[in-house]
């Protein structure tokens, strides 16, 4: 079948490279892609967000089934709009409707699920502008940090940590009226939960689900978690501490009451659920949902699918997921991410990157980059390109990783050098 694949990131080179494993796939489409995904499939300008124009390209192409790999086109609505539309209903989609897409786009409507399926998470209450002074009284009744939310999307920057109330107090404010525009007009306020984070992937079709593997991602800039939030710095899968029996307290306390959760409420779920977790002394809490895959957590996480991942995406879209099992690669992936000289804050595109030699067991996974017209590779974003080793153990994973890093260069690079050390110290 012709395949439609919606987004540009090292997520999406990572989910490309496995779809155009499958024998069931005739031809792959990106759209819009990165200089990575062009050597996986075609390309396409198309905008994930422009339903029309992608439900043409999807009709024009023959396109059976459409991937979405962001979150944006999902709280839009994309998936709603191929179901309602004539033509386009027969389209396979993986990614829920807009109703499944609020576990991302609103933290109140998400916690507010957790609360009545009685899934762990920290204790919360959200407000809005009218109710300012109950906002901060009720801040006064936690212990610090306090924890702010802007309710809607805010390009992963809606959340802030704060280390006193006053400071929490005056940001309550600030986000209120408007410090992340319509994004903060609610904010959730919670507890602050101490432990280590870990992701967990669930593939569902609504009433069945398969647990993916789980990964662990680095979101600081700089090095020890330090300095200001990424989109994520690296990745590793396996995650050691995540063993049989925390991810059995994870399946029966989280997975089973979100997918029983969504199906009793009849929101017609055909995707991912990404959960961040929080790790509380043995005790999973749910940080947040997200409505898709990771980045760079796929890029860790889909080389170490064996299985035939179109037809897992098959039984995904007509609910008989139950007839799957997943045949994961035991090895260990590590993933480290590339990004431009001053990124997340202002940075320069177009650098002229250098890719090396290519080794064993290291895939490199493009995510800012573009072709120029005389075939030069240029950098074209922020987080750049990121380089995944296999290996049977953490230690050579991050060896092999680090490694091919060295060779791949441009004006600007930059790495963090502690990607998966933390978990090491665990280990030793
Ligand atoms: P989110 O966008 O909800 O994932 O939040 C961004 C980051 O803030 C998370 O990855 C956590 O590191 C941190 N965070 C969010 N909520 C909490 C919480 N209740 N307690 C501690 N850290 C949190
Ligand atoms: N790596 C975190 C995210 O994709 O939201």
């Amino acid at each position: 079948m012709n395949i439609l694949l919606l987004g540009s990131g090292g997520r999406e080179h990572a989910i490309a490279a496995k779809l155009v494993q499958s024998r069931h796939c005739d031809k792959l489409y990106i759209a819009p892609g990165n200089a990575g995904t062009a050597a996986m499939g075609e390309n396409v300008a198309l905008n994930p967000e422009d339903f029309e124009a992608v439900g043409r390209f999807v009709i024009e192409h023959n396109v059976e089934m459409l991937v979405v790999g962001p979150e944006a086109p999902l709280v839009a609505g994309i998936a709603d709009h191929f179901a309602n539309t004539p033509a386009l209903a027969r389209v396979m989609v993986i990614g829920p409707q807009k109703q499944g897409a609020k576990l991302e786009g609103s933290k109140d409507y998400a916690k507010a699920f957790m609360q009545r399926h009685k899934i762990p998470t920290a204790r919360y209450q959200t407000f809005t502008a009218d109710t300012l002074a109950e906002g901060q009284a009720f801040l006064e009744t936690l212990q610090a940090p306090y924890v702010l939310k802007a309710d809607g999307l805010a390009a992963g920057k809606g959340v802030l940590i704060e280390p006193d109330l006053a400071t929490a107090k005056a940001h309550l404010a600030e986000m209120l009226h408007g410090q992340f525009g319509s994004a903060s007009a609610s904010v959730v306020i919670e507890e602050y939960l101490s432990g280590i984070e870990l992701s967990v992937f669930v593939l569902t079709d609504g009433s069945h689900y398969l647990l993916l593997p789980s990964a662990k991602d680095y979101k600081r800039i700089g090095e020890g978690d330090t300095g200001l939030n990424t989109g994520g710095m690296g990745s590793v899968s396996p995650v050691p501490f995540a063993d049989k029996e925390f991810m059995k307290k994870v399946e029966d306390r989280i997975v089973k009451p979100t997918v029983r959760g969504l199906r009793d409420e009849k929101i017609d779920y055909r995707g991912f659920i990404f959960i961040g977790l929080m790790n509380c002394g043995g005790d999973p809490y749910v940080i947040e949902y997200n409505v898709r895959m990771g980045d760079p957590e796929t890029e860790s996480v889909f080389p170490r699918l064996k299985s035939d991942v179109v037809e897992l995406f098959e039984h995904t879209a007509e609910g008989t997921l139950n007839e799957c099992s997943l045949n994961v690669d035991p090895r260990t992936a590590a993933c480290v991410m590339m990004v431009a000289g001053g990124y997340p804050e202002k940075y320069e595109k177009g650098k002229v990157i250098t890719l090396g030699e290519e080794i064993d067991d290291v895939q490199l996974f493009h995510c800012g980059t573009r072709r120029a017209d005389d075939g030069q590779l240029l950098t074209n974003g922020g987080r750049v390109i990121c380089a995944t080793a296999m290996a049977q153990t953490l230690p050579e994973a991050l060896l092999k990783s680090y490694y091919r890093v060295a060779t791949v260069a441009w004006d600007g690079q930059y790495h963090r050098r502690d990607i998966g050390q933390d978990l090491l110290k665990l280990m030793i």
